[in-house]
């Protein structure tokens, strides 16, 4: 009795071949999201649920069938789904931790590099054809070395981010809602502070949060604007910790000097100004988006839900309480 499983859309090549070779599973190939009534209609006939992100996994869809054991999230951050609901349910929700940390890290480090060597701004004017050759004082940007960054949440991913800056010989401050132990502090060789303090000092602050209410729009204009002229914003955690309108605002007025951003309020779409501007570094949401990395997120959604269907409790179990 092999379990049923609905993928709201297809896993790297390997993934889709074990499923293939334990399961029963069916796959949304319309290259698209899908409808809140046609997730509903898929999640009425499996075991189990392998969704994304951009699925708002909502307390009708968790509600649409009784037999549902486990909803299993292709991402560390679960803020898509109801959990609350689905532990009412008893249906366990997973995630995707640890295989994504450095590969996360690696991305915000991209950003600050781009947004502080002004890459992308130097790949355009290359491509316009309007390069003319070196010149003394084109493109000027920023230092890495010796530039004080602020790292904002210190769970797996902003730690692997505090240990690249040590590399880069960064000096490094953090902001955590509980302050990390002596000992790691130490390890890691960065410093505690209070937010408002944190945001005053840094070159770069670079946001490491899971999104929830607390975290909704938590760099909001007030916080923007503690933020010293030089330095920037990067983010590659959920794009609504950052209230957007404020943080255009705070580039228009310069307040700010940049920013680098995988992540949006309202993905896809993004507040227009942003679009037009030299000094913000625009990555699609690619955070995880390695060929390795994205395997590994497949392994870990079909072992969950071969683990929970089997009646077990699954290894990134998230509402522990079901089990
Ligand atoms: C991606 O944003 C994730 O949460 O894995
Ligand atoms: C957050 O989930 C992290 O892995 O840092």
């Amino acid at each position: 009795n092999r379990p049923t499983v609905f993928l709201t859309g297809p896993l790297p090549p390997e993934c889709m071949q074990r499923l293939a070779d334990s399961t029963n599973f069916q796959v949304n190939s319309l290259g698209r999201d899908l409808t809140k009534s046609e997730l509903i209609e898929a999640v009425r006939q499996v075991d189990a649920l392998i969704c994304f992100l951009t699925d708002k996994v909502d307390a009708d869809v968790l509600s649409a069938n009784p037999n549902l054991k486990v909803v299993a999230n292709y991402a560390v951050g679960f803020n898509n789904i109801d959990v609350a609901t689905a532990t009412e349910r008893k249906i366990a929700v997973t995630n995707t931790p640890d295989v994504l940390t450095d590969t996360t890290a690696d991305m915000a480090c991209a950003l600050i590099f781009s947004v502080a060597r002004r890459v992308v701004e130097g790949d355009r004017l290359v491509r316009s054809r309007r390069w003319n050759g070196w010149a003394p004082l084109q493109l000027l940007g920023t230092d890495i070395m010796g530039a004080t960054i602020g790292i904002i949440g210190t769970g797996r991913i902003g730690r692997a981010v505090a240990e690249r800056a040590k590399a880069f010989r960064m000096n490094v401050v953090y902001w955590n809602r509980t302050r990390l132990d002596p000992e790691t502090e130490s390890k890691l060789g960065i410093r505690y502070c209070e937010l408002g303090e944190l945001l005053g000092e840094s070159d770069f602050v670079s946001l490491h949060l899971a999104y929830s209410n607390e975290t909704h729009h938590l760099i909001n204009a007030a916080r923007l604007s503690q933020m010293k002229p030089s330095a920037y914003l990067i983010n590659t955690a959920r794009g609504a910790v950052v209230d957007e309108k404020a943080l255009v605002k705070a580039l228009t007025q310069k307040t700010i000097a940049g920013a680098g951003l995988d992540v949006f309020e309202h993905e896809p779409a993004l507040e227009p100004e942003l679009y037009e501007m030299d000094n913000v570094v625009i990555t699609p949401h690619l955070g995880s988006a390695t060929t390795a990395t994205r395997t590994m997120m497949g392994d870990m959604v079909i072992e969950n839900c071969l683990v929970a269907c089997a009646g077990n409790r699954p290894p990134n179990l998230v509402n522990t309480s079901v089990f």
